[in-house]
C-alpha cells in the first residue's frame, strides 16, 4: 500500500517517465556524436592535398613520389623586415597560390646543409659512411615538402616563406630545379631602423649599433643578392619594397607574370582574405602580424630618416655597399623612392662563387 495518494503517485510516474526519456535522448545524441568523431577525424592539410592532387589520402605514401622536384614551388625571402610577410599575403590573396606563416624550420635545416659540406673532413667521413650529397639532397627535398605541404592549406601552387631560407638560394634551385625565387629587397636603411626600433633579434646583429646591423645587413643582401642574380632571371625575381607599396599593381602584375599565374585582382587586397578559407592565414605571434592586416600603404618608407647617427650616415657607402649597388643612393636621406637607380645588372658573380664553391 502507498502512503500517496493516487494524483501524486500519477505526477511523480510522469516526471519520472520524463527523466528517462531526458537520459535515453542525452545518451543517443553522446553516442551519436562519438561515433561521428571516431569516424570522422579531422583531415590533416598533407591528407587533404593528397585527395585533391593525387585521387589518394594514402599518409603513408611518400609525398615525394607524387610531389616530385620538379614541381615548381615559390620561395619568398630577403632579410627580415623587407616586407617579405607582405609580399607573401598579397600572393596568399591570390586564388592558385597558399604560402602561409613562417616555418623557422626550413632555414636551420637549410643552414645545417650547407655546414655539412663545407668542411672537407666531414665530407669525406660522410662518404665514406654512404650518406652521400644524393641521399642527403633526397632527405632534404623531403622534408621541406612535407613541412610545405603539411603546414597549410592545399592550393594549385604552394609557396615558401622563411627569408632567410634564400641565403641559400642556389641550392635550393638545384634541388627544386622548377622552384622560382623572390627576393624582397628593401632600403638597408629602413630595414635595420626596424630591426632596432621593435627589438628584432637577429643572431650574430648588435642591436644597439647601427652601424654592425647595417654591415651585417649589406653582408646578408650580397650572399641572397647574388645568388638571386646567378639563378638568372628566369628563376629569380627580385622585388623592391617601397616600388611594392609604392605601385602595388604595376609590382604584382610583373610578379605573377614572373610566376606564371593568371592575374588575380584580389592580390591588390590581401585584408580582405584574411582568416578567410582559401585566402590569408596569419600567425598571432610573427611581428608583421599588426602590419599585414592593413591595406598596402606607404606609412613605413622614410621612418628611418633622422634616427640613425651621424658618423653613420656620413659613412654609409662604405659601410653597406648594397645600398648603391641595389639602387638606394647611399647620400640621400632619404632617397626619391619614386626614382630609385636600376640595380646592378648581372654582375661577375662568378667572384662570389669562387669564394664560395659549395654553393653550386
Ligand atoms: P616597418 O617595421 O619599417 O614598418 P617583414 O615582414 O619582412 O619583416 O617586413 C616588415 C615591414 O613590412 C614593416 O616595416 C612593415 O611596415 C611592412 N609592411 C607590413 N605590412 C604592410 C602593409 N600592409 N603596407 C605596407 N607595408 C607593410
Amino acid at each position: 500500500m502507498s502512503w500517496f495518494p493516487t494524483a501524486t503517485r500519477a505526477t511523480m510516474r510522469n516526471k519520472m517517465n520524463f527523466l528517462l526519456g531526458c537520459v535515453l535522448l542525452c545518451s543517443v545524441l553522446l553516442l551519436y556524436l562519438g561515433m561521428n568523431g571516431i569516424d570522422c577525424p579531422r583531415k590533416s592539410h598533407r591528407h587533404r592535398w593528397m585527395e585533391l592532387n593525387m585521387a589518394s589520402g594514402n599518409q603513408s605514401v611518400p609525398l615525394t613520389e607524387h610531389l616530385p622536384e620538379d614541381t615548381p614551388l615559390i620561395f619568398i625571402g630577403g632579410f627580415p623586415r623587407s616586407g617579405t610577410t607582405l609580399t607573401r599575403v598579397m600572393l596568399d590573396a591570390h586564388n592558385a597560390v597558399r604560402c602561409g606563416e613562417e616555418t623557422r624550420v626550413i632555414p636551420r635545416l637549410l643552414a645545417m646543409r650547407a655546414t655539412w659540406s663545407r668542411s672537407v673532413k666531414e665530407r669525406i667521413r660522410l662518404d665514406e659512411a654512404g650518406v652521400t650529397d644524393q641521399v642527403l639532397d633526397a632527405a632534404v627535398r623531403a622534408f621541406l615538402l612535407e613541412v610545405i605541404v603539411g603546414h597549410g592549406e592545399p592550393a594549385p601552387r604552394l609557396c615558401n616563406k622563411d627569408p632567410f631560407a634564400l641565403k641559400s638560394l642556389s641550392y635550393l634551385a638545384r634541388i627544386f630545379p622548377k622552384a622560382k625565387f623572390v627576393l624582397m629587397l628593401r632600403d638597408g636603411r629602413a630595414t635595420v631602423h626596424s630591426m632596432i626600433s621593435r627589438k628584432v633579434t637577429i643572431s650574430g646583429f648588435d642591436l644597439t649599433s647601427y652601424r654592425d646591423c647595417l654591415t651585417k645587413w649589406s653582408s646578408a643582401l650580397d650572399t641572397m643578392f647574388s645568388q638571386c642574380q646567378a639563378a638568372g632571371e628566369a628563376r629569380c625575381l627580385p622585388v623592391r619594397y617601397e616600388q611594392l607599396v609604392l605601385h602595388p599593381e604595376q609590382e604584382m602584375r610583373q610578379l605573377l607574370h614572373f610566376l606564371e599565374l593568371q592575374w588575380d585582382s584580389a592580390v591588390l587586397h590581401h585584408e580582405e582574405l584574411i582568416g578567410k578559407a582559401g585566402g590569408v592565414s596569419l600567425s598571432r605571434v610573427e611581428r608583421s602580424t599588426d602590419q599585414v592586416m592593413k591595406p598596402v600603404n606607404t606609412e613605413a618608407l622614410s621612418k628611418w630618416v633622422g634616427n640613425i647617427p651621424p658618423d653613420v650616415i656620413n659613412d654609409m657607402a662604405e659601410i653597406a655597399p648594397m645600398l648603391a649597388r641595389l639602387g638606394y643612393d647611399p647620400h640621400a636621406n632619404p632617397p626619391d623612392y619614386t626614382k630609385l637607380e636600376p640595380m646592378a645588372s648581372p654582375f661577375n658573380h662568378l667572384q662570389y662563387f669562387q669564394k664560395q664553391p659549395f654553393l653550386l
